[in-house]
């Protein structure tokens, strides 16, 4: 069994959304670059108070007891957490959570990014560290799904009957019913844990390092949200103002029919194109950007020869249309324009090609030129600079 088990039909067609799937993997992150890299965080003095809580028992420690304050330029406080008293609090059995831990962890970023391009999804990744023999937190249940990763130590699992199915919403169930079943973690097991579950977990006799990484699809709901806007949008009838209190009855039920005739046409019309285009789009809107190895590239570029080999990044989420037989690349906010003129084949091109294969009506001084700004733009990098 390897992580590529969850990125499967098999997976989603049995586990995705129905139940827990343990797997014994091996090698999926090198703990001991990771409590380095934890460890190097939590040091810090200029770590947001915003990404770090503590948990006992399923209670918050109150944050002024392990930060403190400080103003910035423009004379705004801000607050930061105080390293030693993390240390003190975690020795008296606290657990220490570091939300969003890939922004900050190098090693998690990359892990998201992954993630993020098997699954089509948005990811996020916290750290949670238990002190020996102790619980984080009460049974509940996540409104999100997750892959858990045991970096260090064993962590006993119970997980409840009669959780909240398919939860996508934050209240949190308090009466718990019969412990379902049991699970011990070991170092480097991971755990597909879907929303909505009620669980809750114990350190052993060692302290316990685990990472959530928490996957942020699209739901059903998100669609007819898209709905409201797309109807706002096109058809002057869901711009007009329903029925007010001075409508007669007869005005309502008209206004009610009517309602429902406009919907049924409008999702009647709504094209399977729509959907992919929809569900694309959303993905490019909210991903991350990954922008590991841009800086070297960008001070890198003005050396590149025709010699040079490139490739396409695909870190970066893009939208690539075609428009009057040009091939636009859309990179958030910023877009770069491949006229004509050249044989745009190597966008989709996997693996690397040297700057002067680049097909099309250019000189290799003007093949040298596109390739700098197919750099700069950043979907494309060096890979070799000879
Ligand atoms: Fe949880």
């Amino acid at each position: 069994m390897s992580l590529e088990s969850f990125f499967s039909n098999f997976f989603f067609e049995n586990y995705w959304e129905k139940k827990i799937f343990h797997i014994k993997e091996r090698n999926f992150i090198n703990s001991n670059e990771l409590i380095d890299e934890i460890d190097f965080f939590l040091s810090r003095k200029d770590v947001h108070l915003s990404n770090v809580r503590i948990v006992t028992k399923g209670i918050d420690i109150p944050s002024k007891l392990y930060s403190y304050s400080s103003r910035n330029l423009k004379g705004v406080e801000e607050f930061f957490v105080e390293p030693l008293s993390l240390i003190t609090h975690f020795n008296e059995g606290g657990t220490i959570v570091i939300n969003s831990a890939n922004e900050s962890i190098s090693i998690l970023r990359k892990l998201c990014f992954d993630f993020e391009k098997k699954l089509n999804m948005n990811f996020q990744a916290n750290i949670y560290i238990t002190p020996p023999n102790s619980q984080g937190f009460k049974p509940h249940y996540d409104n999100h799904d997750i892959f858990l990763f045991q970096v260090k130590g064993t962590k006993l699992w119970n997980f409840y009957k009669d959780g909240f199915e398919l939860a996508t919403n934050f209240s949190r169930k308090n009466e718990v019913n019969e412990i379902d079943f049991s699970l011990s973690l070991e170092e480097e097991d991971l755990l597909y844990l879907p929303r909505g579950i009620v669980h809750e977990a114990f350190s052993e006799n060692q302290s316990s390092i685990h990472v959530n990484f928490i996957g942020k699809p699209r739901y059903g709901f998100n669609l007819v949200e898209d709905f409201a806007n797309l109807v706002q949008d096109k058809f002057v009838f869901f711009r007009k103002t329903m029925p007010t209190k001075y409508s007669d009855n007869e005005e309502k039920q008209k206004y009610l029919s009517l309602f429902k005739e406009n919907i049924k046409q409008v999702i009647d019309n709504f094209s399977f194109e729509d959907f992919n285009e929809n569900l694309s789009n959303s993905h490019y809107k909210t991903s991350s950007l990954n922008l590991s190895g841009r800086f070297r590239n960008i001070i890198e570029v003005d050396n590149i020869t025709e010699q040079t080999e490139i490739k396409a990044n695909f870190n970066m989420c893009v939208l690539i249309k075609e428009e009057n037989g040009d091939l636009i690349i859309k990179l958030k906010d910023i877009q770069m324009i491949i006229p004509k003129i050249i044989d745009s084949s190597f966008v989709n091109k996997l693996t690397s090609f040297k700057v002067k294969e680049i097909q099309g009506l250019l000189s290799n001084k003007g093949k040298i030129e596109f390739a700098k700004q197919l750099i700069r733009f950043g979907v494309f990098e060096i890979v070799d600079l000879t």
